[in-house]
C-alpha cells in the first residue's frame, strides 16, 4: 500500500470542491461543487499544500481524485444508504430545516442519526490518517458537527477548529432535536466554534449552559480541562478576483450581449439561488407577479432573470419546491409575456465564472430575498463585480450579509407588500443614491474579503500565525503545473 502523505493543514467538509459530473456527451468530467461553503474556500486554499478531505458527490468506491490547484483531495465513499439517512436525512431533512427557522418542517428519524454518527466517524477517521502531528484541521458546517469530539479522541495532538456557515438556530428551536447533547458536545471537541453571526455565538453559548450545564459566556466554554473560545466570523468572497473578472473586456463584451438578447429592456432584475425554500423564490415570484399586474412594472421595460440551479434534488421538500417554482414561472409567463417577451427568463443550468460575472453586469436590480440565510455570497459577488459603483442590491434582512451590506435596499421577505415595495423602490432609485450605496458596500467588501476572514479566523484558532501568514497571503506567483489530464478539466471547471 502506498503511504498515506500527510499534510500540516486539513479542511474537513462534507463536499469536496469538485464532483463528479456527467458532461452532455456522455463523457466523465469534474466540475466545480455548489454553494457557498466551495466558493469561499476554494480560492483561499489554491496552491496551499493542504488536504481536503469530502465527498466526491456519488455513492460506493471513493474514487482517486487529482489534486485541485495544488490542494490535495482526500475522498470519503458514501454507500447508497449514507447519502440517504446522512446527508439527505439528517443533514437536510432535519439539520437544514430547523437551523433556517423551520420554514419547512423538520423530520426526525432514528435510522438518520446513526448514519450521521456513522459517516461522522468516517470523516474523523479519514481525517486522523491524513492529519501530520499537530497539524490543524479546519471542520466545516452542519453535516459535521461530530467530527471535532471524534478527532479529539483519536488525536489530542491536533489543533481543531469548527465552523458553521448556516444560521445557528435559537435555544427553543434548536431544543427540539432529540440529539441535542451529542450535537453540542460533538462541536466542543473543536478549540475554536466559529459563527456567522454574534447572535449564533451567543445561542450555541446559552444552550451549552442549558444542555450541558458548562460554564459558559458568548467568548468562551469551559469543557473538562479545557477551554473552547466561540465567536462570529463572517465569511467572504474573494472580492478581487470577481472584480477583475467583471472588468475583463470579453466579460463586458457578454453583458452587452447579454442585455440585447434580453431585448435590450430598460432595467434587469436578476436573482442567483440554489433551489433551496429558504432562498424565498416563490414569495420573490409572487411580489414580481403583482408588480406586473398592477401595472408597475412592464414587460417591455423591465426583466426578471431567475437562475435557480437545482440542489438536492432527491429530498421530498425540494421536489415539491422545484414542482412550484417552475408551475408559478409558468403561470407569470402564460399571463404576462408576450410572444419572444417572457416575463420571467428562467435558467436552471451552472454557470462558470465568468458567465456569473457577466450577468451581475448586467443586472440593474439583484434581488436577493432568503427567508434565512447564515451569509449569502451571491450578494456579495454580485457588489464585487459592480466595477462602476452602480446597480442596486435588495436584501432580506434575514441574510447574514445584511448585517454588513447595510447600505442594500433591506427588505422582509415574509411581508409581500415591503417586498414589493423594496423592488419598485430598488427599480425607481436614482443613479446618486445607488452609487452611493454601492461605493460604501464596495469599499466594505474590499476590507473584508475572504483572506481577511481566514486571518481573523485562523488567527484565533493557530496562535503561532505560521497558517495565516500562508494562506491570507495575496502572492498568487506560485503557480503549480498541471498535468493535461482529468485535473485539467477539474480546475477548468473548479476556478472558471
Ligand atoms: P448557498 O451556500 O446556500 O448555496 P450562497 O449564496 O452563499 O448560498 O452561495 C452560492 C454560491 O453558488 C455562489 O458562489 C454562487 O455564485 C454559486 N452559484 C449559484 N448558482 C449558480 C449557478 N447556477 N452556476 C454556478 N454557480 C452558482
Ligand atoms: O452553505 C451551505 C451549504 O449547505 C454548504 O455546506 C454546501 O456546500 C452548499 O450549501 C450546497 O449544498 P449541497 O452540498 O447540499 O449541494
Amino acid at each position: 500500500m502506498p503511504e498515506m502523505r500527510q499534510s500540516s493543514l486539513v479542511v474537513v467538509a462534507n463536499r469536496l470542491p469538485i464532483d463528479d459530473n456527467q458532461a452532455p456527451d456522455g463523457a466523465c468530467e469534474w466540475r466545480r461543487s455548489p454553494g457557498g461553503l466551495v466558493s469561499a474556500l476554494h480560492p483561499l486554499l489554491r496552491h496551499t499544500p493542504a488536504t481536503w478531505v469530502g465527498w466526491a458527490g456519488g455513492t460506493g468506491t471513493a474514487p482517486a481524485l487529482p489534486d485541485v490547484d495544488g490542494v490535495r483531495m482526500h475522498t470519503v465513499a458514501l454507500s447508497h444508504d449514507d447519502l440517504r439517512d446522512h446527508y439527505e436525512g439528517f443533514a437536510n431533512a432535519t439539520l437544514w430545516p430547523l437551523y433556517h427557522d423551520s420554514v419547512e418542517q423538520p423530520q426526525h428519524h432514528r435510522r438518520w442519526w446513526e448514519a450521521y454518527q456513522r459517516v461522522n466517524q468516517r470523516f474523523a477517521e479519514a481525517t486522523s490518517e491524513v492529519a501530520e502531528q499537530g497539524a490543524v484541521v479546519w471542520v466545516q458546517d452542519y453535516h459535521l458537527h461530530l467530527v471535532p469530539g471524534q478527532l479529539r479522541a483519536l488525536r489530542p495532538d491536533l489543533r481543531i477548529g469548527f465552523f458553521l456557515h448556516v444560521p445557528f438556530p435559537p435555544p427553543e428551536l434548536f431544543m427540539q432535536l432529540p440529539r441535542r447533547a451529542e450535537l453540542l458536545r460533538g462541536m466542543l471537541g473543536a478549540d475554536l466554534v466559529g459563527f456567522q453571526r454574534a447572535q449564533a455565538a451567543h445561542n450555541f453559548a446559552q444552550l451549552v449552559t442549558k444542555v450541558l450545564e458548562l460554564p459558559a459566556t458568548d467568548r468562551r466554554i469551559g469543557i473538562d480541562d479545557r477551554v473552547v473560545r466561540i465567536g462570529a466570523f463572517p465569511v467572504s468572497i474573494d472580492t478581487a478576483e470577481m472584480a477583475a473578472l467583471a472588468s475583463r473586456p470579453d466579460v463586458a463584451a457578454r453583458a452587452r450581449r447579454l442585455r440585447q438578447d434580453l431585448g435590450d429592456p430598460r432595467q434587469v432584475i436578476l436573482s442567483v439561488d440554489r433551489m433551496d425554500y429558504t432562498k424565498g423564490i416563490e414569495q420573490r415570484l409572487k411580489a414580481y407577479s403583482e408588480l406586473l399586474a398592477g401595472g408597475d412594472v412592464k414587460v417591455r421595460d423591465t426583466v426578471l432573470v431567475q437562475v435557480a440551479m437545482p440542489s438536492r434534488e432527491r429530498v421530498g421538500q425540494y421536489q415539491i419546491l422545484r414542482e412550484r417554482i417552475e408551475r408559478e414561472v409558468g403561470r407569470i409567463n402564460g399571463e404576462f409575456g408576450r410572444v419572444g417577451e417572457p416575463a420571467i427568463h428562467y435558467l436552471t443550468r451552472p454557470f462558470d465564472r465568468a458567465e456569473l460575472a457577466a450577468l451581475y453586469r448586467v443586472a440593474d436590480v439583484m434581488a436577493v430575498t432568503p427567508l434565512r440565510d447564515g451569509m449569502n455570497l451571491v450578494a456579495k459577488e454580485y457588489v464585487a463585480a459592480r466595477v462602476d459603483d452602480d446597480g442596486a442590491l435588495l436584501l432580506s434582512e434575514f441574510a447574514g450579509t445584511a448585517a454588513e451590506l447595510s447600505q442594500a435596499y433591506l427588505v422582509n421577505p415574509h411581508d409581500l407588500e415591503g417586498l414589493k415595495q423594496g423592488l419598485r423602490a430598488a427599480l425607481r432609485a436614482s443613479p446618486a443614491d445607488v452609487t452611493e450605496r454601492m461605493r460604501a458596500m464596495r469599499a466594505h467588501l474590499h476590507r473584508h474579503d475572504i483572506r481577511a476572514w481566514a486571518r481573523s479566523y485562523l488567527s484565533a484558532l493557530d496562535e503561532t500565525g505560521t497558517l495565516v501568514s500562508r494562506l491570507t497571503s495575496t502572492d498568487d506567483t506560485v503557480r503549480v503545473p498541471r498535468p493535461a489530464t482529468r485535473a485539467a478539466s477539474a480546475a477548468h471547471h473548479a476556478g472558471g
